[in-house]
Order: C-alpha cells, then structure tokens, then sequence
C-alpha cells in the first residue's frame, strides 16, 4: 500500500500540489488526470523524492520515506520512469539497460576475482537486458547509442528501464507522448501486462480518456493541485470538473464528491 498525507508544495507563492491525501492499493491501476498545469507531474516529483515536499509525507507498505531522497525510495520500490538526462548517451541501448537491471542486483559484484562468476553475471545481465529491449520492442537498437534514438525509442527506452528496477510501484507519466500511432500500443500493452500482476502499483498520468477508460480502475483528478474527484471510472468521468476540462463543456465548476 502507498500512501500519501497532505502532501504537498509551494513554488514561491504557488501551490502547485495542495495537501493531497490518499491510497494506493497493490494491484490497482489509478489514472491521475487534470488540466496542464494541474500538478500531476510535481505530484509525481513528490512520492519519488525528485521534489522535497514543503508538507506532509510518503507512506510504502507502512514505512515513512519521507526523509529519503530518490535512490533510497527507488530502492524502498518506488519506480519513476528515469529522465534520459540521467543516462549515458555515448553508451549503447543494451548497454545502459545492463546498467540498469546490474543497479538492482545488489552484490553481484561482490564475490572477489571470481573469473567464471563474472562472466556468468555479465551473461545473466546481458539476457535480461535483452529480454527487457524485447519487450519494449528495442531489440533492433539494441546496439545504438541513446543518443541517436529517435524520441518515440527514447519513451520506449525509459519504460525499459524502470521495469529493470522491478518497483512495487510504477509511475508513467505521459508515456505514449510523442509517440507515433503504431507505437503506442507497445507501451500500452506492457502497462496492461503489469497491471496484471496483482502485487503492483500502478499510477498512470494520462490525457488521452480512451486509454484511461480502458486501463484504470480508479482515477483521481487534480485541479490546481488539488484532489477534486476520486473515484471509480464512470463515476469521475461523469462529473462536471472532468467533463469541463476534458469534453470542453463549460459548466460551473463543481467540485465532484
Ligand atoms: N520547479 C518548479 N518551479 C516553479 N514552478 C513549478 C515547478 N514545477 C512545476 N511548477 C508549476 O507547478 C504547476 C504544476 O505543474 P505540473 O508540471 O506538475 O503540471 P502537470 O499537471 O504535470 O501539467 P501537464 O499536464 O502540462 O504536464 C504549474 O503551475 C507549474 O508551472
Ligand atoms: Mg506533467
């Protein structure tokens, strides 16, 4: 269970995510949409350490990570799509996946000069790291440089390594944007997939309702920075707050219970 309490922060005189509070259950899947601008990805920033909140605190199976910066939280199991600035662009796809899974692979390397264990852990990282590219279907650019990916591989690239981590809790943000129509629906049938693992959490920003409306069991809907709706999907997406930012309907704007 994740759990967030008043979580929160100010960017100068702005609160960009205002006091949220609430759960998130193993094996669900829960869209976080709203406007631009609304705190969708600052809120991310905040549950994986990138932000330090000004309020409130992050909660992982019973454990405060509130103090903890992003590594540690990353290794507590929380999982945010890494940013590919924090990659090595000059390495090749296959090899930065490598990086990836090895960072996860506590001790690996800790068993002396042992030639034969060596070699045997750069074969098992090396298969995992294919079977990784495989999924995102990557393999073909197994063997570029990240540098030379176009944006859409790019995208691709970062799920790869985030499903590397194995986290209890995956957050996409956005993870089909930019991405050509016959390249979406790679992604979007991993996320479906994981989904299908009942021991994981799942939360999705997402501006395209279609994908909302078939992946999430839940959705919450910020609105400057606040949590406005939460609920089952029909549910929220009947309510006036999201049929005015979304179907463009303008209607007073009801807070939804
Ligand atoms: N580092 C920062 N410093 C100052 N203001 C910021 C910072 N990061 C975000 N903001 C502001 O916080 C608010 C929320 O931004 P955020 O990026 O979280 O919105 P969002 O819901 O992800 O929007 P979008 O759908 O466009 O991605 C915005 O007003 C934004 O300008
Ligand atoms: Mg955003």
């Amino acid at each position: 269970m994740l759990e967030v309490r008043d979580l929160g922060i100010r960017f100068g005189g702005h609160t960009a995510v205002d006091a949220v509070s609430c759960q998130f259950a193993a094996g669900s899947l829960t869209a976080i949409v709203g406007p631009n601008g609304a705190g969708k990805t600052t809120f991310f920033n905040l549950i994986s350490g990138q932000l330090k909140a000004s309020t409130g605190s992050v909660w992982l199976n019973g454990q405060d990570l509130s103090g903890l910066g992003v590594s540690a939280r990353t290794h507590a199991g929380l999982g945010r799509a890494f940013q590919l600035t924090n990659l090595f662009p000059n390495l090749t796809v296959l090899e930065n996946v490598r990086l990836a899974v090895q960072a996860t692979q506590d001790g690996a390397h800790r068993r002396g000069l042992n030639l034969w264990s060596i070699w045997s852990d750069h074969h098992a990282l090396s298969d995992s790291a294919h079977a990784l590219l495989h999924e995102v279907s990557l393999q073909d650019k197994a063997d570029q440089p990240v540098s030379s990916l176009p944006h859409g591989d790019q995208r691709k690239l970062e799920v790869a390594l985030l499903m590397a981590l194995q986290p209890q809790v995956y957050m996409f943000d956005e993870p089909t944007a930019g991405m050509s129509a016959d390249e979406a629906p790679v992604i979007l049938e991993l996320i479906r997939r994981l989904k299908a693992d009942k021991s994981k959490i799942i939360l999705l920003v997402e501006h395209k309702m279609n994908v909302v409306r078939e992946l999430a069991d839940r959705i919450i809907v910020l609105h400057n920075g606040q949590l406005v709706a939460d609920g089952e999907p029909t549910e929220v997406m009947a309510s006036p707050i999201v049929q005015e930012a979304y179907l463009g309907r303008s209607q007073p704007s009801q807070v939804a219970a």
